[in-house]
């Protein structure tokens, strides 16, 4: 059985699996052809933080699979007030087929997958956002931007950037992040990520400089400067991330075909140029689709291995 809390346990090979799965069951839903994979199965959701995208996602995907889907924040549920994980995991997964969660710490996923009897997801850590990168990708492989991609990742060295750093190592592309002083990645992941590209020949360049970054890039992504949890952090991160919009003049560039792609949600006129958001390089709402599709090949898989 496996879990998906992150690309780093993840081979191409089954990145690419699970992408052509989604892609096929894209096709298929667009043709109205609801193929139920997944018949009778229950997907438990459980969220410790806002969500609107992977909540509709994972709920609906669901229910075009044939399955179902629970619904579980932590003011519901006894884990919300301290009852153990290991506990909710064993309770949980023995009445559900794959679970998903999205918290803080990577490590609380950890745990939960290792007293779990069923596939655990991670819909967002602190650490990682690894359902979020399937969907970039398959975002890049519908419009061929997957063909010798330069990406580059401008902004806050976040769960976001992390999981840029596991796809980009493991499918051996080009990646160059610029974050500001103070806002770096997590230096193990970026080793990690190091270690992955000498064996997939992916370059991983690391700076605090946006326009170098940019500089003939074909896919130019960010983030918010505000992730869930740091709300206090707002007017000091402000502060630090001036020059780092990713607006009209940086956009510029950037390759004359480049796509910008951003997670959501946006903050416009702070991470992200009204302009540049609504533009035409612009593939957000595409993105925030391929969720659905992406995912949905996600669980099959993960089905299809236990
Ligand atoms: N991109 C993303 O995960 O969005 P939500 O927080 O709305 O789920
Ligand atoms: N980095 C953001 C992503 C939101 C989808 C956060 O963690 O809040």
């Amino acid at each position: 059985m496996r879990h998906f809390l992150t690309l780093k346990d993840y081979t191409k090979e089954e990145i690419l699996e699970i992408l052509e799965l989604g892609v096929e069951i894209k096709k298929e839903v667009k043709a109205k052809n609801f193929v139920p994979r997944l018949a009778n199965q229950t997907l438990a959701m459980i969220f410790e933080k806002s969500s609107t995208r992977t909540r509709v996602s994972f709920e609906v995907g669901m229910y075009q699979l044939g399955g179902h889907a629970l619904f579980l924040s932590n003011r519901d549920i006894h884990l919300g007030r301290g009852e153990p994980v290991k506990d909710t995991a064993r309770v949980i997964s023995s009445m559900c087929d794959m679970v998903m969660i999205r918290t803080y710490e990577q490590s609380k996923l950890e745990e939960f997958s290792r007293y779990s009897k069923v596939p655990v997801i991670n819909g967002l850590s602190d650490s990682y956002h690894p359902v979020q990168l399937l969907a970039d990708y398959m975002t890049m492989m519908e419009c061929g931007k997957d063909k010798n991609p330069i990406v580059a990742y401008v902004g806050d060295g976040n769960n976001m950037t992390h999981s840029w750093l596991m796809l980009a190592s493991k499918l051996g592309f080009e990646l160059r992040v610029a974050t500001p002083k103070g806002y770096e990645c997590d230096p193990a992941i970026i080793a990690d990520a190091m270690e992955f590209a000498k064996q997939s020949g992916a370059k991983i360049s690391i700076s605090n400089d946006p326009k170098e970054a940019v500089k003939g890039a074909t896919v130019v992504t960010t983030d918010t400067w505000i992730s869930m949890g740091q709300e206090e952090e707002k007017a000091q991160r402000l502060r630090a991330f001036e020059g780092y919009i990713v607006d009209e003049a940086l956009m510029a560039l950037a390759e004359k075909g480049a796509i910008f792609l951003h997670c959501l949600p946006a903050y416009r006129g702070v991470e992200v140029s009204e302009s540049v958001l609504e533009g035409e390089q612009s593939l957000i709402f595409e993105e925030a689709e391929n969720r659905l599709h992406a995912q949905k090949g996600l669980m099959v898989w993960l089905d299809k291995h236990r």
